[in-house]
């Protein structure tokens, strides 16, 4: 990786080991113009792509038509309001009423490493993480952070930041763009300083990254989705015009996802150009791609300016979240792989990362509500016989929340579910040879709570409008520092009362009435982007005072499944539908992007809570190993045929766990393209090893043949290959020994293996 500037042309140059991105100063203005982005290039020089030479409406030599020049200059930051009538990256209000702004070059550094960004998550350089060294990642006692990762390759990386002026609103932006020595990737983000000509400016638009694209029909790949239903992949065409997904909900959603993909026509998961581009970010966002008259295509993704402006008073300054895209030059598998290691390398700091989670039970879809000390310690012990290491005590143990209508504020334990407390309930199931593990959530105020009555302003809310509930609550105003510092006093309170080794954060409603009776009028624009900035605090307060504390993200399911709560824990329920097949199309979209090792996944109760589908346990428990593996039913109630196997299913976890977590995932059959089966593997990173996923959907009479090539092997190595016989929990004696090449180029053949729906297998392969 390296990042050069070329002072004759004024070219900056950035490669990643594949790829390459070049931007240019043009000498219209200074303005920073967009060159290429690509595949890895050897020179700077260029035919001219941005037609900066060649502009019939170049302004040096055509001033009457500036405004036909601005309309198609492909800009690195595009302006406001001045002629380029394309959507902007950023936009102000100033005292006078004006919203126009203009942005041009004025210096530039180049330097090793990446500065942190102040109160936000960002990647940072793997090898100062492997050090210990936490200065530049910004962990204040996160010491021992990613020290079990045995890989010793670099993973340094260089900035580039270039300082612009926007001289009418006196105005910095410096533009930062940070290269990594191991990945595909490119991280950009923005920061604006008010260098005092105006006491206050109004930031109404500051996103966080634009990228021009020249010439190709593409496609977009958007992550669309509800409730239940996260991350499911939707590819379109790119037309004329806008095509946009957001949230405005204040957290990045069920809904839609902080990520888009522009793809060339034709490409598919092993050939064609793919641009990825994913926020770090976990509130309000908007991904875009717009089809120009010329066929340009220009990608914005940052804060969603619905609901967004910032005050910029006389030398302060405002940070956007970083957006990281990743260029593919092999199809969207790529993309994938370099996004997964870029955050299990330069992202998530838990010391969990690269460990064995412990393999909880959580008692959500087993008792909902309905539970008490007596039920609990039931379960557990029936649970610690099946070799589960963790029991994790859902929603329901505080205040008198015995439905959803109440509570959320009150951190003290219902002595009437949890006789003799919660210590007592812990000791016993420490005692069982359990850890225990417990739920909350802190960002929330039910009206009947005790915390309601004392302190009704701390809702978010408008004076004068009854406010909107949403599962019969409100939401804490995190913005106020008197509030947050309460919510983390009562969190810390509830962890140090008992030995809990587990969080499961929850966040189970939007934001609406934007209203915060600690901001001004002229600051309530501002509240959306504090109450994400407040939830960052908050995480990061809570990982460096429970360093050990294994913590799970976690909104309504999947709601808030992004790169900026990855940050602060190393795994996030990936959705409430634990259906198997229902999670094939949820863990495919989310695994686009995120891996395997981040997304929380449980094996669950028939018929299924969320869909009514009874599936094999067997199959439950395969697609449970794609994510951090675990159960959630009442391991005492469950059919007897299931709960033996359970035990079988712990063996296999064991066995699998080390590759499904640090390997590299590929997909090779999508049921939602299909509609009959769906296949993934994951190979390890020398290719000495590889466990391949069956899922039979629909089984069909006289079947066609099911021949399976294999991907990511090493052609010249041979497998011996032996499927997971649950039965048994191990391996079958059956062998059989086949090359690599045979195995992706001729394939196998995995015709018949099964009869019925939803019927699974799991292959293992190991070099020999
Ligand atoms: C939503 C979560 O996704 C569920 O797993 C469960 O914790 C409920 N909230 C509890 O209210």
């Amino acid at each position: 990786m390296n990042i050069e500037f070329f002072e004759q042309e004024r070219i900056f140059k950035l490669d990643t080991p594949n790829t390459t991105y070049m931007l240019q100063i043009a000498d219209t203005e200074g303005f920073p113009v967009h060159l290429y982005y690509g595949r890895r290039l050897r020179d700077h020089i260029l035919d001219d792509p941005a037609r900066l030479k060649l502009h019939p409406f170049m302004p040096s030599k055509n001033e009457r038509e500036r405004c036909s020049f601005l309309d198609c200059t492909p800009f690195e930051y595009p302006n406001h309001g001045l002629g380029d009538y394309r959507d902007d990256a950023f936009s102000v209000i100033n005292p006078d009423g004006h919203t126009a702004t203009s942005l041009s070059y004025s210096t530039h550094r180049i330097y090793d490493g990446k500065p942190a960004i102040p109160g936000l998550p960002a990647t940072f350089e793997g090898n100062a993480v492997q050090k210990g060294d936490t200065a530049v990642c910004a962990v204040t006692n996160i010491t021992e952070t990613g020290s079990d990762s045995t890989d010793s390759q670099e993973r340094g990386c260089k900035t580039l930041e270039i300082l612009c002026l926007d001289e009418a609103n006196g105005l910095e932006i410096t533009l930062y763009y940070s290269v990594f020595d191991d990945n595909d990737a490119i991280v950009r983000s923005v920061k604006f300083k008010n260098t005092g000509k105006y006491n206050n400016i109004k930031l109404t638009k500051a996103l966080s990254t634009c990228v021009e694209l020249y010439g190709a029909e593409y496609d977009t790949i958007f992550l669309h989705g509800s409730w239940a239903r996260e991350r499911w992949m939707d590819r379109q065409p790119l037309g004329y015009g806008k095509h946009s997904v957001s949230s405005c909900r204040g957290e990045s959603s069920h809904q839609e996802h902080p990520f888009i993909a522009v793809c060339e026509r034709g490409a598919d998961e092993d050939h064609g150009h793919v641009y990825g581009f994913n926020f770090v970010y976990s509130g309000n966002f908007i991904a875009q791609a717009e089809r120009s008259q010329f066929d340009q295509v220009r990608v914005l993704m940052g804060i969603d300016p619905v609901d967004f402006s910032w005050n910029l008073r006389a030398g302060e300054e405002f940070h956007t979240p970083e957006v990281i895209s990743v260029f593919s030059a092999e199809g969207i598998g790529t993309m994938t792989r370099n996004f997964h290691d870029l955050y299990r390398n330069h992202l998530i700091r838990s010391r969990y990362l690269h460990r064995k989670r412990p393999i909880l039970i959580n008692n959500w879809e087993a008792t909902y509500f309905d539970f008490d000390t007596d039920k609990l310690i039931a379960i557990a012990k029936q649970a610690k016989e099946y070799g589960i290491e963790m029991l994790v005590m859902d929603d329901g143990w505080f205040g008198h929340r015995n439905d959803d209508n109440s509570s959320l504020g009150d951190w003290y334990v219902n002595e009437n579910k949890l006789k003799g407390g919660l210590k007592h309930l812990v000791d016993e199931v420490n005692a069982i040879g359990l850890k225990f593990g417990i739920w909350m959530e802190p960002e929330m105020i039910s009206p009947d709570s005790d915390l309601f009555r004392e302190h009704p302003d701390w809702a978010i809310q408008i004076p004068g409008r009854k406010p909107t509930l949403s599962r019969a609550q409100l939401v804490l105003d995190l913005s106020r520092k008197e509030i947050r510092d309460y919510v983390f006093s009562q969190v810390e309170k509830v962890l140090k009362s008992a030995h809990i080794e587990y969080l499961k954060w929850d966040m189970n409603r939007q934001l609406t009435d934007l209203g915060s009776s600690g901001l001004d009028k002229d600051s309530q624009g501002e509240l959306f982007h504090r109450y994400v900035l407040g939830v960052y605090e908050l995480q990061e307060r809570l990982v460096s005072e429970f360093p050990d504390l294994l913590l799970e993200n976690c909104s309504g399911g999947g709601a808030r499944f992004d790169p900026g709560m990855l940050y602060y824990s190393p795994q996030i329920w990936t959705s409430d539908d634990t259906d198997a097949i229902e999670r094939l199309a949820i863990q495919q979209g989310t695994a686009l992007i995120y891996p395997l090792s981040t997304m929380g996944a449980h094996v669950s109760d028939c018929p299924n809570h969320a869909v009514g589908r009874v599936t094999p346990f067997e199959t439950r428990g395969y697609v449970a190993l794609a994510g951090t593996f675990g159960y959630e039913l009442d391991v005492t109630k469950i059919p007897k045929a299931d709960q033996e196997m359970i035990p079988k299913q712990v063996a296999m976890y064991h066995k699998y766990n080390d590759l499904v977590r640090e390997g590299d995932y590929l997909r090779v059959a999508s049921y939602q393209e299909n509609h009959e089966w769906d296949c993934w593997e994951v190979v390890s990173k020398d290719k000495s090893e590889a466990l391949v996923t069956l899922v039979q959907v629909l089984n069909h009479a006289n079947m066609k043949p099911r021949v399976v090539k294999l991907k990511g092997l090493d052609p010249d190595k041979t497998y011996s290959l032996r499927y997971f016989d649950i039965g048994t929990g191990n391996e079958t004696d059956e062998e059989l020994v086949l090359g690599g090449d045979v195995l992706m180029y001729a394939g196998i053949n995995m015709t018949g293996a099964y009869n019925g729906d939803f019927r699974s297998r799991l292959l293992h392969l190991k070099e020999i």
